[in-house]
């Protein structure tokens, strides 16, 4: 197989209905692997796969609510069960809040990074057991600039749930290293989806002069799930535009 290819690889791609998630299950098609949609929202996730197997992709949907644990570990066991194999997971999906720190209520944090936060740490700690099976495991995170800067507009538990991707993501690559699974992190600025919609225009300070794309998130988590990147663990590849360079 040549380098690059995700032939017989199945990938699971949570939020993957839409936007970002979408986007990314799309490209791991595009390169051979069956890609899972594992979206709360399943209509949703059932429209996205079937357009992909229109296209001749190799793709399912199930419903899966990343805030459970115990729709993880179902679903999990159950595309298993279905494929043989788990080679890689995308932990993509995530919700934005953009509630002002006086007004924040413990409910919307604790709510916040339920799905941002601990939905990453049980998808991964539950595909665990069987990419350790695989000879090309990948975990791949999304954080956010948010959580490298600080939200100027997102709300406070948005970037401290990013934040915590990026060290639960070192933490990670460190204890799934000896399974020759690497965890990296994909660092998106402000790319334009339905998360975003309502602030399309804001370009100030982005030196490419644009605001990213679904598909400029999915080409570098494509490059981490793919053998290209096998000797790159716990890292984080920004998807800024050069907004923030350090
Ligand atoms: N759009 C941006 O500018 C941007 C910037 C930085 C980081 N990100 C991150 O990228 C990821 C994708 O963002 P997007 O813009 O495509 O968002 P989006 O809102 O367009 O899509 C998110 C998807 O996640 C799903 N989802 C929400 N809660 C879920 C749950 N509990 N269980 C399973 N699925 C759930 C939604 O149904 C949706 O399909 C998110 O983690 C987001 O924080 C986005």
């Amino acid at each position: 197989m040549s380098i690059g290819r995700l032939d017989q690889r199945v990938a699971i791609v949570t939020g993957g209905a839409r936007g970002i998630g979408l986007a990314v299950a799309k490209i791991l098609c595009e390169f051979g692997a069956t890609s899972v949609i594992a979206d709360i929202n399943y209509d949703q996730g059932l429209k996205s796969s079937e357009k992909l197997n229109e296209k001749g992709y190799a793709t399912s949907a199930v419903k899966l609510d990343v805030s459970s644990p115990e729709s993880i570990s179902e679903n999990i066991e159950l595309i298993y069960e279905k494929y043989g194999r788990i080679d890689i997971l995308v932990n993509n999906a995530g919700i934005l809040d953009s509630t002002s720190i006086p007004e924040l209520t413990v409910e919307a944090w604790d709510h916040l990074l339920d799905i941002d936060l601990r939905g990453v740490h049980l998808c991964s700690q539950a595909v665990l057991p069987y990419m350790k099976k695989s000879d090309c495991g990948r975990i791949i995170n999304l954080s956010s600039q948010a959580g490298q800067l600080g939200g100027w507009k997102a709300g406070v538990n948005y970037s401290a749930a990013k934040g915590g991707v990026l060290a639960l993501t070192k933490a990670y690559a460190r204890y799934a290293a000896k399974f020759g699974i690497t965890v990296n992190a994909v660092s998106p600025g402000f790319i334009l989806t339905d998360m975003t919609a309502s602030r399309s225009d804001e370009t100030t300070g982005i030196p490419l002069g644009r605001l990213g794309t679904a598909e400029d998130v999915a080409n570098s988590v494509y490059f981490l799930a793919s053998d290209l990147s096998s000797y790159i663990t716990g890292f984080t590849i920004d998807v800024n535009g050069g907004y923030f360079i350090h």
